[in-house]
C-alpha cells in the first residue's frame, strides 16, 4: 500500500474526537473477565458479549477503530452480519491483535519477549481479506530489581519493528505497543527511566527496519507509579512526567498516540489523557486505545445477562464519550457525578 492510504487509515483511527476500542481479549484472558462477573465464558457468551459492545448506539462518534481478537474477526452480530462488515459500515475501521502473546525470555529470569513472527505474512493476508485494516502487537516490559535488561528492550523491539514491516507491506496499519507495566512498588521516576529506554530501543528500532513511521500508531504505557508504591504521584505529575517522556522520543510523522489503560481506573486513564490534551499544542494526536478502561464499566453492568444488555451498553457509551472529550482536552472530573 501507499503510503498516503496508511497515512489515512492511521489518522481516522484516532480522528479528532475518536479512540480506539480495545476488545481483542484472547479467550484465557476475556475467560478472566467473565469469571470475576460469574459468567461462563463460552464461544457463545462471548460473541454475545461482543455484540453488546459493537451495537451500542451512537458509539461510533466516539470510536474510530476497535481491535478484535481472532474468533471474534469470524463471528457475526445475531443478524448474520460479519462484525467487520458491521462495525466498518458505522465508519469505524476493524483491527486485529496478531501477536501470540508474551513468553518467557530463555535466560533472561522475570522478563519476556512477545511471539507471534512465524507465518505473520500469511495471517495478516488472510485478516485483510476478512477485513482488518490495522493491527496490534503487544510487548511487555516488567520493572523489577535489575530489570529489564537492555537485552529485553531490544529483542522487543526488534520484534515490534518486525511486525510493523509486515504489516506495512500487507498494507495493514500497525499498533506498535511496548507496553512497559505498572506492577510493582517502584516510583514514578523508575516509570520514566524504563519507559525513556523503551521508547528509545522502539524508535531505533523501526528506523532500521524501514518502517514508514507515518503509517503506524504508537500504543504506549502512561509514566505512572507502580501500582503498589508507597506513594503513588497524582494526575498533574503523570500527565507532565508521560508528555516530557513522549516529547523526547516520538517524532512529529507519528500520525498518533492512543494510550493503553494498563490497570488505571476507568476515571484515571480519562482525567490523566485530558490533563495531556489540555497542556495544549502537541505534534501528534493524543488519544486512547482502552481495554479495561473503556469495558470494566460495561461489563460490571452486563453481569452476563441478557436483562443488562442496555445497561452494558449505556456504560460503555458513557466512558466512550467522556474519553472523546479527553481527547480534545473537553473533560472534567465533575461530569462523572453529573452523568451519574
Ligand atoms: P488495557 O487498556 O486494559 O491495558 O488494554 C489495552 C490493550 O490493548 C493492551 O494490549
Amino acid at each position: 500500500m501507499h503510503r498516503n492510504e496508511l497515512n489515512s487509515v492511521a489518522k481516522a483511527m484516532v480522528a479528532t474526537g475518536k479512540g480506539i476500542l480495545a476488545a481483542d481479549e484472547s479467550t484465557p484472558t476475556i475467560g478472566k473477565r467473565f469469571d470475576a462477573i460469574n459468567t461462563e465464558s463460552t464461544e457463545v457468551t462471548r460473541r454475545r458479549y461482543r455484540e453488546m459492545l459493537f451495537t451500542t448506539p451512537g458509539i461510533a462518534d466516539y470510536i474510530g477503530g476497535v481491535i478484535l481478537f481472532d474468533e471474534t474477526l469470524r463471528q457475526s452480530t445475531s443478524d448474520g452480519v460479519p462484525f467487520a462488515k458491521y462495525i466498518s459500515d458505522l465508519g469505524m475501521i476493524p483491527g486485529i491483535k496478531v501477536d501470540t502473546g508474551a513468553k518467557p525470555l530463555a535466560g533472561f529470569p522475570g522478563e519476556t519477549v512477545t511471539e507471534g513472527l512465524d507465518g505473520l505474512r500469511d495471517r495478516l493476508s488472510e485478516y485483510y481479506d476478512l477485513g482488518a485494516r490495522f493491527a496490534k502487537w503487544r510487548a511487555v516490559i516488567n520493572i523489577g530489581e535489575n530489570i529489564p535488561s537492555d537485552f529485553c528492550l531490544q529483542a522487543n523491539a526488534r520484534a515490534l519493528a518486525r511486525y510493523a514491516a509486515l504489516c506495512q507491506e500487507a498494507s495493514i496499519v500497525p499498533i506498535v505497543e511496548p507496553e512497559v507495566l505498572m506492577d510493582g512498588d517502584h516510583n514514578i521516576a523508575r516509570c520514566e527511566e524504563v519507559t525513556n529506554a523503551a521508547l528509545d530501543a522502539l524508535f531505533t528500532a523501526l528506523a532500521e527496519h524501514r518502517v514508514a513511521l507515518e503509517g503506524i500508531i504508537l500504543k504506549p504505557n502512561m509514566v505512572i507509579s507502580g501500582s503498589d508504591a508507597a506513594d503513588r504521584a497524582g494526575p498533574a505529575q503523570v500527565a507532565a512526567a508521560t508528555l516530557r517522556c513522549l516529547q523526547a522520543h516520538v517524532p512529529a510523522d507519528i500520525p498518533g498516540i492512543a494510550f493503553l489503560s494498563g490497570g488505571q481506573t476507568a476515571e484515571e486513564a480519562t482525567e490523566h489523557l485530558d490533563l495531556m490534551n489540555k497542556a495544549g499544542d502537541l505534534p501528534w494526536e493524543l488519544s486512547f486505545s482502552y481495554g479495561r478502561a473503556l469495558q470494566a464499566p460495561a461489563l460490571a453492568a452486563w453481569q452476563g445477562t441478557e436483562d443488562n444488555f442496555g445497561a452494558g451498553q449505556s456504560a460503555l457509551f458513557k466512558r466512550a464519550k467522556f474519553n472523546s472529550l479527553a481527547h480534545g482536552g473537553q473533560y472534567e472530573t465533575s461530569m462523572e457525578s453529573d452523568a451519574a
